[in-house]
């Protein structure tokens, strides 16, 4: 990723998203042109576009879930990657409203037991009962978030197409679409966002399909209406706004290693003891936190995946 300055941490990105309701209510209600005036300069974009959303239910919580504090729905849907929209960080927040995810079709193709065929998200979600996964995300820009997703484990879906013993990899696609996203109307990253797994990591019970989180489906900002989320790797491998997924027999190209192969490795496994070529991965900024943390290997997830990777050189394969 490019370096980006970090905006200073606002009071309202610490606070949970009931309290900024109450808060934003409070504002409301208040009549002095002083309050107005301060409710007017709180941006709410993110806040309306929620109120669109979707409540998911039912929900069953996770023993995969960390019990760390849960970033706020403010920082999670206003502080975002997604180059489709622009490199800033607020970009996304800000252009995503323009994307139409309804209605939405999912290409899964290659080798698999199951049809090649283009599937309605129904579909796609149909079997799947949710669950609620508070994970870490690490980004390789050296910040971190705490994130309830909503989703169901990816190996549940890649089951029902029975893949092949061909089947080496799960490579997918982000949707390709410059009318509304602007940021692929420039050459960024070669379009569209391409991401994979190898298959026993597409399998692990960690990674997921997130379609909500907070109980409500996702913003557009943070990949509506499905993307993936694996906790133990950079951000970048946790693709969204997926349009297609492919089973193939080769390592497919990835967006961000063709792009910059010294800095972005295929493999992507949060690591201190492996820094990127132009900062250290020794330590992180806990979006909402003033003091940086230390970065844990497979960003705390060693115990379930180090085994994935045994006897790789992970200096190697970064
Ligand atoms: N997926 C697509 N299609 N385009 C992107 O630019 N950015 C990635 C990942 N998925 C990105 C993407 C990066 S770098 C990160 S850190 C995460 O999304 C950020 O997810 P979030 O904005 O929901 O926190």
């Amino acid at each position: 990723m490019l370096i980006k300055r970090t905006p200073a941490v606002r009071s309202s990105e610490i606070t949970d998203e009931r309290d900024y309701l109450r808060r934003r209510d409070f504002l409301k209600a208040a009549s002095g042109a002083a309050l107005a005036a301060a409710a007017a300069a709180l941006p709410d974009r993110p806040l309306r576009a929620a109120a669109a959303q979707e409540p998911l239910a039912p929900i069953a919580p996770s023993p995969f879930s960390t019990d760390e504090r849960w970033n706020s729905f403010r920082d999670i849907t206003s502080y975002n990657n997604f180059y489709e929209f622009g490199t800033e960080k607020e970009d996304p927040a800000r252009h995503a409203g323009q994307l139409r995810t309804k209605p939405w079709t999912v290409r899964v193709e290659g080798h698999i037991g199951a049809p090649d065929a283009d599937y309605a998200l129904e579909d796609i979600l149909g079997p799947h009962a949710l669950e609620e996964r508070v994970y870490r995300l690490r980004c390789v820009e050296a910040w971190s978030m705490v994130v309830p997703w909503v989703g169901f484990p990816l190996g549940d879906l890649i089951r029902r197409f029975e893949p092949t013993s061909r089947a080496r990899f799960v490579r997918f696609e982000t949707l390709f679409r410059p009318s509304e996203m602007p940021g692929q109307r420039r050459p960024i990253l070669q379009w569209p966002y391409v991401e994979a797994l190898r298959m026993d990591e597409a399998l692990h019970p960690l990674t997921i399909l997130a379609v909500g989180l907070y109980g409500k489906t996702l913003l557009n900002q943070n990949g509506a209406p499905l993307r993936l989320v694996v906790p133990w790797k950079y951000g970048f491998k946790s693709i969204k706004s997926i349009v297609r997924i492919q089973f193939v027999e080769n390592r497919p190209r990835t967006s961000w290693n063709v792009s910059a192969p010294s800095e972005y490795g295929f493999w992507a496994n949060v690591n201190p003891h492996v820094d990127h070529p132009r900062w250290s991965q020794k330590n992180e900024r806990r979006i909402g936190r003033f003091f940086r943390q230390e970065t844990r290997m497979f960003n705390g997830y060693a115990d379930q995946v180090a085994r994935l990777y045994t006897g790789m050189d992970l200096r190697r394969n970064y």
